[in-house]
């Protein structure tokens, strides 16, 4: 029987920090070292590989898999350059569905590991909706990129906690006293930044083999950490300050796997629509890439899943989107960070600002879509 492929999902907290020039480099790179190697753009919001690949429009992909009952993944399998490289497109089709149903997604992920191919990267959307949570939790080899700015460094770890948080929830949730204590802490958002070694020591008391299985759960959820655009070496405490928050707060242990600085030529590749690793795979960042797929290849084989797709259950999401909507939690926790010397005021300041302005924009971006479908509906139904 042929080996599953490795999933490498790569996600981030802030857009725009580099996950599908990284996603699409990593690619390359792991294809030229001989590895047979799928791509998958799996944003939502912006789907844009074929952009890169230099694609005017984008062929059918993602989008219209989810939307075809009769169709299969592998159908949407497109090739490159390389021919240890194919593509699977995200395309117009897939920005209108936000929402994908539990069994969409489930389908998605059976046919992912499915697919004809020793690695498969999925370059995620940025941000901690469910859809990109459980993609990023489907492996432990997910990848997670920041910026060293104090914005995307929070993001991340945001992203990291709903993350961890969602995946004990919903492995856990056979255990309705277990269960209560999350939906606590949950409802309390701002009152109190938790520890999820406290929560750990909760659960030891309720059930002590239970706790077992969330600390096995805590300890596999370990993803590898990209600082991207960096300009200068100490831009590198950044990612130390994530590595430190994270393991401190969420208990998680996270590998630095590389470290890329803001790169002209990276810039350039993406306006002429050449990937660096075909317009100049001399390139120093790219080489850097290509460390890290080495890097990847041999990784230690981990188990395939940590999120049991036969548990997930919508009322999680429920209580984590008033969770998540909750900007003073973020902001407590934010605080209590201070406390701890890792934000300094104007840092903490910055970073309110930005989580309010983004907060902003998705709104208008939600009514601005709300009122489309609205339109839509009432078109249909004149039809
Ligand atoms: N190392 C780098 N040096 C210079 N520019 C970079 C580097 N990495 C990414 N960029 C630039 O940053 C921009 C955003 O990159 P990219 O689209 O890969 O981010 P993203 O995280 O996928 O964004 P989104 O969240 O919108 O999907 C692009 O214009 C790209 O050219
Ligand atoms: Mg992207």
């Amino acid at each position: 029987m042929k080996n599953k492929p490795i999933i490498v999902p790569v996600a981030s907290g802030k857009g725009g920090v580099g996950k599908t020039v990284i996603s699409v480099n990593l690619a390359f790179a792991l294809a030229q070292l001989g590895k047979k190697v799928i791509l998958i753009d799996l944003d939502f919001g912006g789907a844009n590989i074929h952009t890169t690949l230099g694609y005017e429009t984008a062929p059918d992909g993602v989008g219209n898999f989810l939307n075809q009952r009769h169709m299969k993944l592998e159908d949407y399998v497109l090739d490159t350059t390389d021919k240890n490289l194919k593509i699977i497109p995200g395309d117009a089709e897939m920005v209108g569905i936000a929402n994908i149903t539990n069994v969409q997604k489930k389908k998605l992920i059976n046919q992912l590991f499915n697919l004809d191919a020793e690695y498969i990267i999925l370059d995620l959307g940025a941000g901690s909706t469910f859809h990109t949570i459980d993609f990023f939790m489907i492996s432990p080899f997910s990848i997670l990129v920041t910026m060293p700015e104090m914005t995307s460094v929070l993001n991340a770890y945001a992203l990291l906690k709903n993350s961890l948080f969602r995946l004990l929830y919903i492995n856990l949730k056979n255990h309705p006293e277990v269960n209560e204590l999350f939906n606590k802490h949950m409802r309390k958002g701002g009152e109190s930044a938790w520890k999820i070694s406290e929560i750990l020591d909760k659960i030891e008391e309720i059930d002590p083999e239970i706790h077992v299985n969330a600390s096995a759960l805590v300890d596999t959820f370990n993803p590898k950490l990209i600082v991207n655009m960096a300009t200068q070496p100490k831009d590198v405490q950044m990612g130390e300050k994530l590595r430190k928050i994270s393991k401190s707060y969420l208990s998680i242990e996270m590998e630095y796997l590389g470290f890329l600085y803001h790169d002209k030529q990276i810039h350039q590749s993406i306006i002429d629509r050449v990937p660096i690793a075909m317009l100049s795979p001399d390139n120093q960042t790219y080489q850097t890439i290509v460390r890290m797929a080495y890097k990847i290849v041999n990784a230690r084989c981990l188990p395939y899943f940590l999120l049991d797709i036969d548990n997930y259950d919508d009322s999680f999401e429920m209580i984590m989107e008033e969770a998540t909507d909750d900007l003073a939690s973020l902001i407590q926790d934010y605080e209590n960070l201070t406390g701890e010397n890792l934000v300094n005021i104007n840092e903490l300041l910055s970073i309110i600002k930005n989580l309010e302005y983004e907060n902003i924009e998705l709104k208008r971006k939600v009514e601005r879509l709300e009122k489309r479908i609205i339109q839509y509906k009432k078109a249909i139904s004149r039809k």
